[in-house]
């Protein structure tokens, strides 16, 4: 800083040419750079031209005096980018307290005393440095910010492009496949059954990761707009219900539901509703084993919100695990992993950006060996007029 210091550009500006040069000449012997006027128009002038890191400022100069010049430069330069030191006579307490008041930094008094002065400029110098640097790191800082946002933004894009080429073929695929299955085409073999079951599977399985990342790009993107409507909560819950039967025996898994009468009516987007209960209890079956129960409840919460609780008595999640599966494909380590279990980790990461998007939240609780409760708590109305049943 102090080398730095010594490189620094003093405009020295007195109506005397003696003190001027006096001081200019001692300065330059420190390794200053300085340039020197003799009225205050002078100065105003050379400020703009050679924008001076720091200002020796006379303040008895006649025409404009060292106030004048001050308040007009005060209009451009702030204390920091320009500091200025006024130089006084002895004695003059009021006009000192004027120029601080003008928006001096700093003053010494005739006759310099050129140690003291000297390391008064150090002193603004190295403040004046220090907070150049921090507007530098801020530029850098905004600049790496842009260039993170345009990153995102072309993932974004790139991610949602991507998702609506592949779905095009593959729903040909799915299509083709479930026509062959049909056999409208003549009958298949059962090797045959097998593959295009397969097939079938597999596309759909893959047509179910393209959507989620579809949905997550558009919500990252802030593209995805809830379609809000007003539904009865027992309607919805049945619904989903009915889909995930089959999977819970096919798993061996009891499914049981408890709904709070006094619920009613509830102001949310159905179908996004209904895809955030599906990923929790696609989990709750999943991590959970054969005998065991997973239950779905829908409560109160308040006079303002609902809640919708996912709960499993699976493998649970340790608390290291929990910080990080609420982020894109992220998964616990837990030991049903080891046993294969499949998932691309995007469902949790979903149904959180799809609750806040509710205005919502989800939380979870959990403990290893024992079970895990997943909470959706969700407001009963969002009080915009968006749409009344
Ligand atoms: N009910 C649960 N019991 C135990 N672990 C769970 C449960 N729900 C989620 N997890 C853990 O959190 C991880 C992330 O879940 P998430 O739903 O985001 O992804 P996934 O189920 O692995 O894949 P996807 O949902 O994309 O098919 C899971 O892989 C699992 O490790
Ligand atoms: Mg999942």
């Amino acid at each position: 800083m102090t080398t730095r210091s010594k490189e620094a550009a003093i405009l020295i500006v007195d109506d005397n040419p003696t003190n001027c040069q006096l001081l200019a000449k001692r300065l330059s012997r420190q390794g200053y750079r300085c340039s020197q006027a003799t009225s205050g128009k002078q100065a105003l002038q050379m400020v703009a031209e050679q924008a001076p890191d720091i200002m020796l400022l006379d303040m008895m100069m006649p025409e404009m005096d060292g106030l004048e010049v001050l308040a007009v430069l005060r209009r451009s330069h702030d204390s920091i980018s320009l500091p200025v030191l006024m130089v006084t006579a002895r004695n003059e307490g009021e006009d000192v307290v004027s120029a601080f008041a003008a928006g001096a930094n700093d003053y010494i008094e005739k006759p310099v005393d050129f140690p003291v002065l000297v390391a008064r400029l150090q002193h603004h110098l190295a403040h004046k440095y220090l907070d150049d640097e921090v507007k530098t790191s801020r530029a850098r800082l905004e600049e790496q910010n842009r260039k993170l946002e345009v990153g995102n933004q072309y993932k974004d894009n790139f991610l949602s492009a991507m998702s609506h080429e592949l779905r095009t073929p593959l729903n040909a695929v799915l299509g083709f496949s479930e026509v062959l299955l049909d056999e409208m085409l003549g009958p298949l073999n059962d090797k045959q059954k097998q593959y295009c079951r397969e097939i079938y599977n597999s596309g759909s399985y893959l047509l179910l990761i393209i959507n989620d990342l579809l949905d997550l790009s558009k919500i990252e993107a802030g593209k995805l707009e809830l379609e809000l409507q007003r539904s009865e909560v027992r309607p919805l819950i049945e619904a989903v219900l009915g889909l995930m039967k089959e999977k819970a025996q096919r798993r061996g898994v009891t499914l049981v539901c408890h709904i709070d009468e006094r619920l009613g009516e509830v102001e949310w987007d159905p179908l996004r509703v209904k895809q955030m209960l599906i990923n929790l209890l696609g989990n709750a079956l999943k991590f959970t084993e054969a005998g065991k129960r997973v239950t779905l409840s829908a409560d109160l919460a308040g006079a303002d919100e609902i809640m919708l609780a996912v709960a499993d008595e699976g493998c649970g999640i340790s608390s290291e695990d929990l910080a990080r599966i609420f982020q894109p494909f992220e998964q616990a380590s837990s030991p049903m992993r080891k046993t294969h279990v499949e998932g691309t980790g995007l469902g949790l990461a979903l149904v959180s950006r799809l609750a806040a998007l509710h205005g919502g939240r989800v939380t979870v609780e959990s403990e290893v060996a024992v079970g895990s409760c997943f909470t959706l708590f969700l407001p009963r109305s969002h009080g915009n007029g968006h749409t009344e049943a």
